[in-house]
Formats: C-alpha cells, sequence, structure tokens
C-alpha cells in the first residue's frame, strides 16, 4: 500500500532514531567511506535489512565549473552530477531501497510509470534481484537512451497512448488489481533512498549547509525527498539551519510553479509539453509533501522555458560535463533567480544534475549540432576546416 485508507494520502516511512546523533553521527557517516551511497547512511535509510540490492550506487561527484558558475552569475556554485549513478540517473538511490523493500516483501513482480529514468533503473535493479519488471510510458514521449536500457535490461515494457499522467493512474490501479508491487516514488521506500542525494551533498561539503539547493521538479517525489532528508537532518543535529529549496520546473509542465505564485492556494493540473520529457508532467504525485519541503525551506518554486533549458544544457556540455534536457532546468532555474535578485550573486548554491547526457541523444544530434561527413582525404579536411 503506498496511500492512507482514511484520507487517501501518500504514506511516509519513519524509522526509529538512531542511537547517535549530532557530532557523533556525523563522525560515524564520515568514517564509512565507499561502498554504497545510499547504505552508507543504512539507519537513516532502512535500518533492519540485511542484504540490500545494489550495485553499488551514490557516491556522485560534486563538480565545480567556472564556465557554468559564470552563466548562472554565483560564483559559489556547485553540480551534484546524480546522472553518474549506475543506469544514469538519481533514481537509482531510491530503486536499490525500492527494490530491496520488494524483495523483503516477497513481490513476485513490480511495475511503475515512467517518463524513463525511473524504469530503466527499475529494469535493471528488477534483473539483479530476479523479479519481474513492468513498465508503462507513455507511447513516444520517452528519450531514447531510456527506453534502449529498459528493454536491454529485459523489461516488459508498455507503450500506453496517452501522457505520464495517464500511465501513472493505470499503474496505480493495475498494481491493486495484479497484486504486483508498486515502485514509483509514490512507494515511500523510494523516498528513504532518494534522501542521500541531500545526505551526500552536505557530507561533502564538511556539513556546512548552503544557502540554496537547487533540483528540478515533475512529478515532485525528489522534491520530497529532499525535504524529508532536511528536516530529519535537522532533527538529528547533523545540520543546525536549513538550506533554501529552489524546484524548477518547465513552464510547459508547471503547475506547481502556478501555484507557489499563489501562496499554494490552489491545486493545479495542465496538459504537459516540453522538450525536457522527463519532466513532461501535469499532475504531480507528491504535491502536498512537496508543498511542505517549500515551506519548511522557506523555498521557492519557478519555470524556465524549453529555450532556457537548451541553452544551459549547452553551457553543461560544453564544460565537459554534460547532462539530460530535464537536469538543465537546475542550471536556468539558478540563472533566472540570480537575474531576479531572489539568489544572491554571493550566494552557496548547489545545484542538482539528475540525468546522464547519453539518456536522450536526439536532443544533442538536432539541427544545432551539426556532423559533417567528408570523402577520406586530407584536402576535405582543409576545405571544411578552412
Ligand atoms: N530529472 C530527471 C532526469 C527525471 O527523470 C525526473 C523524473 C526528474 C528530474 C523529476 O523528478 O519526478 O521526482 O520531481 N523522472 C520520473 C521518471 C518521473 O519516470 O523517470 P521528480
Amino acid at each position: 500500500m503506498t496511500r492512507c485508507i482514511a484520507c487517501g494520502g501518500l504514506l511516509e516511512v519513519r524509522h526509529q532514531a538512531p542511537p547517535l546523533r549530532g557530532t557523533a553521527l556525523r563522525a560515524e557517516l564520515d568514517r564509512r567511506v565507499g561502498g554504497s551511497g545510499v547504505w552508507r547512511f543504512r539507519e537513516l535509510v532502512l535500518p533492519a535489512t540485511a542484504e540490500p540490492v545494489s550495485y553499488p550506487e551514490g557516491n556522485t561527484p560534486l563538480i565545480a565549473s567556472a564556465a557554468v558558475a559564470g552563466f548562472a552569475g554565483v560564483a559559489g556554485l556547485t553540480l551534484k552530477h546524480e546522472g553518474l549513478n549506475p543506469t544514469g540517473s538519481f533514481k537509482d538511490r531510491g530503486m536499490t531501497v525500492g527494490i530491496t523493500q520488494a524483495r523483503r516483501v516477497g513481490a513476485q513482480a513490480v511495475v511503475c510509470a515512467s517518463t524513463g529514468n525511473t524504469s530503466a533503473s527499475l529494469a535493471a535493479y528488477g534483473a539483479l534481484a530476479g523479479i519481474r519488471v513492468c513498465v508503462l510510458v507513455p507511447a513516444g514521449k520517452i528519450a531514447l537512451g531510456k527506453l534502449a536500457q529498459t528493454v536491454g535490461f529485459g523489461a516488459q515494457v508498455l507503450a500506453v497512448r496517452d501522457d505520464f499522467d495517464a500511465c501513472l493512474r493505470l499503474v496505480e490501479e493495475s498494481s491493486e488489481q495484479l497484486g504486483w508491487y508498486l515502485l514509483n516514488s509514490i512507494n515511500p521506500f523510494r523516498i528513504e533512498g532518494q534522501k542521500t542525494i541531500v545526505f551526500e551533498l552536505l557530507q561533502q561539503l564538511k556539513w556546512e549547509v548552503p544557502d540554496w539547493i537547487v533540483l528540478p521538479g515533475g512529478n515532485l517525489g525528489n522534491t520530497a525527498a529532499f525535504g524529508k532528508a532536511l528536516r530529519e537532518a535537522l532533527e538529528l543535529g547533523l545540520i543546525d539551519r536549513l538550506p533554501r529549496l529552489a524546484v524548477i520546473q518547465a513552464t510547459g509542465a508547471a503547475p506547481f510553479a502556478r501555484s507557489y505564485a499563489e501562496r499554494f492556494q490552489h491545486r493545479y493540473e495542465v496538459q504537459a509539453d516540453t522538450v525536457a520529457t522527463a519532466i513532461r508532467i501535469g499532475n504531480p504525485a507528491s504535491w502536498e509533501r512537496a508543498v511542505t519541503a517549500i515551506r519548511e525551506s522557506n523555498g521557492v518554486v519557478t519555470a524556465v522555458s524549453d529555450a532556457e533549458i537548451l541553452e544551459a544544457k549547452t553551457v553543461i556540455d560544453r564544460a565537459g560535463i554534460g547532462c539530460e534536457p530535464a537536469s538543465a532546468a537546475s542550471l536556468a532555474g539558478v540563472r533566472r533567480l540570480v537575474a531576479a535578485g531572489t539568489i544572491a550573486p554571493s550566494a552557496r548554491v548547489s545545484a542538482v544534475l539528475t540525468g546522464h547526457m547519453l539518456k536522450d541523444p536526439e536532443s544533442l544530434l538536432g539541427a544545432r549540432h551539426p556532423v559533417q561527413e567528408i570523402e577520406p582525404s586530407l584536402d576535405a579536411m582543409r576545405a571544411i576546416l578552412d
């Protein structure tokens, strides 16, 4: 079950508090190096597990780039590159916990709806665990790299003639009817794993809290996870204050940004469209808990156009870092919030890159990136180079 039978709201996992707190807990966590960047935080994620299903995952780099910082207008900008997880997106952090839990409850089959990354990750972790995987994706609307991975890892792929929001409705209904274990981020164990993006980031910053953490928002599971991670880090004395969260949506898929502008008085649902197919979502499932995350962190939500996303992506790619379009919304958002005066140029900002550059080859090989074909001769080369 993912929902409360009384109110229909999403369930949350609460663990018993770990024995250590504050600097003692920090020291213990800092003592653990290597292994999985998720299971290093085991007592904060899934304490009772004997044997996790793990690659391992996590331990992603925090990258500083003068070119990217210059574009954003913030010298103190770092990029947490979650695209460098085993299947190329942050989803692996939630999936290692989700599949571990699926095995723990004896699931015979697992199912998810996805814009591509969740399905690739579920296909991989399902294969690792030897559990049957079925995924529902919006037909023709997921990036080629993600589809190829999902098929390659051996999942059954059903392309639904509708959008992601329809896939999510269908997957909730079907998982209930078929008795298959649901592994979208409405599953609270996914959220527990995704919290470790924040724990690992804080640790890499030597527990010095940044002023801002910036991430793209689609279904808002990650926003919910970030909010929960920060709340727990504060409660456990790992940090002494909260950073502000900035959630960035694409203008064609921005119901949450629209609602934020009206102090969350209304919940909106839109017909989503954006080049950033990962966040092409019109009715985010983790809405309430994302509102809580924004309110508690004094956060902001904004939207950036497809043109801004692609511009930011080119800057990240040309800096030698690379990411998929949805990830570049983070950088486009920082730039926009600096221009608006919301983020100070002197602020310490960490932006999350959620997916790998190779996820979406079509976005790279359009008319803007021409490849020139030549005869195999020096003359032919010279003719072009001149
Ligand atoms: N960035 C990437 C690369 C994503 O794949 C997603 C979500 C997000 C950002 C947004 O995260 O949904 O937690 O707000 N992808 C999901 C999927 C929907 O099916 O792979 P969110």
